[in-house]
């Protein structure tokens, strides 16, 4: 298939695409549609806090692709082209900055750009952010997204709230973005306090929502007559099915987009939509192990290793597939958190990762009849075992290498 010129393909007009940056999920649109009851919810809430008082913390949660992140950047724009104001805002995305001490560095940066530096330790950091806040009362608003993945979170709330009392003037609001409904549970008692001062959900898509956001980003991501109506349904349908997600069905648009254009056709097919959906729920899975909190990691590291090496353990074979049991998943999983020298979490949270995992379709279980040593479950994983393991290999590997680095920040305000 390939010409002789190297790089040919990077030189030839697509025939499917007008610009493909409008379909890829960091691209926030002009206008988002049918959030402008959310998008007013949460002007309100920061409102006092643009007034320069310390406003009421706000939660907000629901589903992936349900629109909160676009929704809060949205408003982020509108408060930075507001004319003057004591309010200052820093958005953190929790993916990225995992715990405390990153995320206040983050935060500290986007206001004084010295801390952009590594190296300054938490104390520091910490003290100057409150003279800052100090100096002319400012309120700074803080803008956790994805707050469930921050390691030490109960700990960043704590300091943030705790800030609070030490600022004599000003004060920080907290906005925290969760996409795990059931996050709520896993709080300390004082953190859910704090956070849940307002709370605001976003409810998932449904099809025809989908059908519309998807036609409205096809239209300017696709060249014209590329994709019509019944691929647009098709890709929302499937998406609606699964969970409302519109950041799959624009995934499955692009991706059914992309194999199109691989058998050098102008058109994109139902076929192609279809066979897009396999790719793009991957591709998702794939992106979410990558950002599980360490030992739920470990935990699909456990059954991923025991998939592999099937032989050596009791798979018990329902028709074609293979299940694993839960409790022998278990004793690996402690087994590699030992020979990484972590605190081996007990068997109560252990199944509580297990029905995380399940939920979030990383993992399929269910629990056996009688006659298999009692009551078990039994569970396979929803994707390809190698590719997942040299995934969590590599993420494994990279934070670890970080951490190493980041000594000088460990210490703690008290
Ligand atoms: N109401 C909407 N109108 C248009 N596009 C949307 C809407 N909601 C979500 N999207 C698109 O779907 C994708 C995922 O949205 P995002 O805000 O990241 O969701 P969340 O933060 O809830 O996971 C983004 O590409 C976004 O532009
Ligand atoms: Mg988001």
């Amino acid at each position: 298939m390939e010409g002789d010129t190297p790089f040919a393909d990077l030189f030839k007009e697509s025939m499917i695409f007008a610009n493909r940056e409008v379909l890829s999920p960091h691209y926030i649109p002009q206008h988002l549609l049918f959030r402008d009851r959310q998008i007013a919810e949460i002007e309100k809430a920061l409102t006092p806090s643009l007034r320069g008082e310390r406003g009421r913390n706000l939660f907000v949660y629901g589903k992936t692709g349900t629109g909160k992140t676009s929704c809060m950047k949205t408003v982020i724009e509108r408060i930075k082209a507001l004319p003057v104001i004591r309010a200052k805002i820093s958005y953190v995305n929790c993916r990225i900055y995992n715990s405390r001490y990153r995320a206040l560095s983050k935060i500290a940066s986007d206001h004084m750009p010295i801390y952009a530096k590594r190296g300054y330790g938490i104390v520091d950091i910490y003290e100057k952010m409150i003279s800052w806040i100090e100096e002319d009362g400012k309120v700074l608003i803080v803008v956790l997204d994805e707050i469930d993945i921050v390691r030490d979170l109960d700990d960043l709330i704590y300091t943030l709230t705790r800030a609070n009392s030490d600022i004599k003037s000003g004060g920080i609001t907290l906005v925290g973005i969760s996409n795990k409904v059931s996050f709520k549970e896993d709080l300390d008692p004082r953190s859910l306090s704090t956070l849940y001062e307002n709370e605001l959900v976003f409810p998932p898509y449904n099809s025809s929502e989908l059908a519309s956001i998807v036609k409205e980003r096809a239209l300017k991501g696709f060249r014209e007559g590329v994709v019509d109506q019944a691929a647009v349904n098709l890709s929302a349908a499937i998406a609606a099915k699964e969970s409302g997600d519109a950041r799959l069905a624009l995934k499955i648009i692009s991706k059914a987009g992309e194999l199109a254009e691989a058998k050098n056709m102008n058109v994109v097919t139902i076929g192609d939509v279809e066979a897009a959906s396999k790719f793009a729920e991957e591709e998702i899975a794939y992106e979410m192990i990558g950002t599980l909190p360490e030992h739920q990691k470990l935990v699909v590291y456990a059954i991923a290793l025991m998939s592999i090496n099937g032989s050596r353990y009791k798979k018990l074979n329902e028709g074609n597939e293979s299940f694993i049991l839960s409790g022998e998943i278990y004793s690996r999983y402690s087994s590699i958190a030992e020979s990484l020298q972590k605190d081996v979490k007990g068997a109560r949270l252990y199944r509580k990762y297990i029905a995380d995992l399940e939920m979030q379709g990383i993992i399929v279980s269910y629990e056996s009849g009688k006659g298999i040593r009692g009551h078990t479950r039994l569970i396979k994983l929803s994707y390809h075992p190698e590719k997942i393991k040299a995934l969590i290999e590599r993420s494994l590997f990279r934070e670890e290498g970080e951490q190493q680095n980041n000594v000088a920040g460990t210490a703690a305000p008290n």
